[in-house]
């Protein structure tokens, strides 16, 4: 038996104000986004911008369903419309913040296991990172500099 030691690196901005220009304008319009989230069960609200090497943004909210497992969350709305539309365009960084509509959410609020693997499957497609961003409603947010450190030992094509 040997041990494995998995690291990644995550870079963690102390607020909105911290971040380079484009990001933080990305951020304002997953922020947006966040605010036409359909979320009436879980009252958890999630926004998505994704921005492309086409310069479009593609922005995205979490769906919820009175039949819980049918709904979508925020990231994937954005992503797989963004391929929907834009199947050639390459996916550059995506901005995501997340609140309870109850409570002040301060604390950065990373993207979902199925999320990171969505995400993912575009990321090995594309052959180029994607810069994942996520905060709360206010406070940190971190910084991935790919998906694949997010996600370590994914899942993809090569196994099947
Ligand atoms: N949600 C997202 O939109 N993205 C995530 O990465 C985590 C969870 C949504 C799904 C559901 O509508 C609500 O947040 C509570 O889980």
């Amino acid at each position: 038996m040997k041990e494995i030691k998995i690291e990644s690196t995550l870079y963690v901005y102390d607020d909105i104000t911290d971040l380079p220009e484009d990001v933080s304008a990305l951020m304002l319009k997953a922020a947006e986004a966040r605010k036409k989230a359909y979320a009436p069960y879980s009252n958890f609200l999630v926004g998505a911008a994704l921005l492309l090497d086409n310069g479009e943004v593609i922005t995205g909210s979490n769906q919820e369903n009175a039949a819980y497992p049918s709904g979508m969350c925020a990231e994937r709305t954005a992503i797989y419309y963004a391929n929907a539309k834009y199947p050639d365009a390459k996916m550059l960084k995506m901005a995501l913040t997340a609140g309870s509509a109850t409570k002040l959410t301060t604390e950065p609020i990373p993207p979902c296991g199925a999320c990171r693997q969505a995400i993912a499957e575009y990321e090995i497609m594309q052959e180029a990172p994607i810069e994942i961003y996520f905060m709360g409603e206010k406070g940190k947010v971190v910084k991935s500099n790919s998906l694949a450190d997010l996600l370590p030992l994914m899942f993809d094509k090569s196994f099947l």
